[in-house]
């Protein structure tokens, strides 16, 4: 059998453990199967432009640990031209490419899917800190994030009870209260709210009022960034769109600070977390989930199973048809919210 030849590349926004999956890819390459692997710069941009390097196992030394992508990201993609998956067809053959594990979200797998109904040789492997994509029960970069999270929630905590302030602390989440629910679980918040279910402000005022009447009492909310009031109960401006036509989020936890001020009188101060969530080292659990996929992704390349997703179900590597993947996201259990719903302070009894 000829030695195998992939191309890899990270799509959409970074996330920790990218270059613990390339790294994986490559030594499972390299090494079990004495082929060679080929990394895109810039995602789909690096592909149309025919911008790479050759990635070996020297060249991979020491980026388990490292946050971000070695080989840079983007959020081009090929269909943004007519010629695009003619393109890449190209590219694929000139560099003798048994397939390309693309690396990325939504919208990367979403181009894998296209470009594997136009017949070109691809694998996804699914990466997000938001942990939405449906079909996994994990993306790596996830538990990282949480932690991040976590960790700025328990220094959070000191100084709202110094000052008795309500700290309004958010986090990422476009479309989902993933790495809200965690955070807050794992750092001990007064309230979460996250887009499944929209908020009604003056419910949540009235529960802080009621939790501070005893005087010495400080409230952590956290807040997603996709979080929205519930329809007619605050006005929010609509968030800006980049280039891409993604929405650009972030600053929801200053209009619930700002109202939450207003309605119970008490000091409120704001913390946006932002990328800080996505960058530096990821842990140990996304370190070994992205180099499980990485390795489970040369095997899907092995076994021509193109157009398929790696994926966690179950505790175990497994793949599924990236189009299962795409279209509809993986929501916060039911019972996670409810675990989240048990910490909020009752309404009019005396706090807890
Ligand atoms: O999709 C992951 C994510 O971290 C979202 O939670 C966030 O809204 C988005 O990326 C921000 O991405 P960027 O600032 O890179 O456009």
């Amino acid at each position: 059998m000829p030695s195998m030849r992939i191309g890899i590349l990270t799509g959409g926004g970074d996330c920790p453990g990218l270059n613990a999956v390339i790294r994986a890819a490559v030594r499972a390459v390299e090494v079990d199967r004495g082929g060679q692997v080929v990394g895109f710069h810039d995602s789909w941009r690096g592909v149309l432009e025919d911008r790479w390097e050759d990635l070996t196992v020297a060249r991979c030394r020491g980026i388990l640990p490292r946050g971000g992508t070695i080989l840079g990201t983007s959020r081009d993609q090929p269909y943004s031209r007519p010629d695009g998956a003619e393109m890449v067809g190209e590219v694929v053959a000139r560099h003798a490419l048994d397939a390309i594990v693309a690396i990325g979200g939504e919208g990367t797998m979403g181009v894998v899917r296209d470009l594997h109904h136009d017949g070109i040789p691809v694998v996804g492997v699914p990466k997000t800190i938001d942990n939405d994509i449906a079909e996994t029960e994990m993306t790596f970069g996830f538990q990282t994030a949480v932690q991040i999270c976590t960790d700025a929630i328990d220094r959070l905590h000191t100084t709202a009870e110094s000052h008795h302030r309500i700290l309004v602390v958010e986090v990422m989440g476009r479309h989902v209260g993933h790495i809200a629910v965690w955070a807050g679980l794992a750092g001990g918040a007064t309230f979460t709210l996250v887009p499944e279910e929209p908020f009604d402000i003056a419910e949540v005022a009235e529960r802080i009022v009621a939790r501070h009447r005893s005087g010495s009492w400080a409230t952590i909310v956290v807040v997603a960034e996709g979080a929205r009031p519930a329809p007619g109960t605050l006005d929010v401006a609509a968030p800006v769109v980049d280039r891409y036509g993604h929405e650009v989020l972030g600053g929801i936890a200053h209009v619930v600070a700002a109202e939450l001020q207003e309605r119970t009188g008490m000091e409120t101060r704001t913390t946006v977390l932002g990328h800080v969530q996505r960058g530096g080292s990821p842990v140990a659990f996304d370190r070994v989930l992205a180099t499980r996929f990485g390795i489970a992704a040369v095997d899907a390349v092995a076994d021509r199973a193109f157009g398929d997703m790696v994926a966690l179900k179950g505790g175990r590597i497994a793949r599924v048809p990236v189009a299962d993947a795409i279209g509809h996201l993986k929501l916060v259990e039911p019972e996670l919210l409810r675990a989240s719903s048990v910490f909020r302070p009752p309404l009019g009894r005396p706090p807890a």
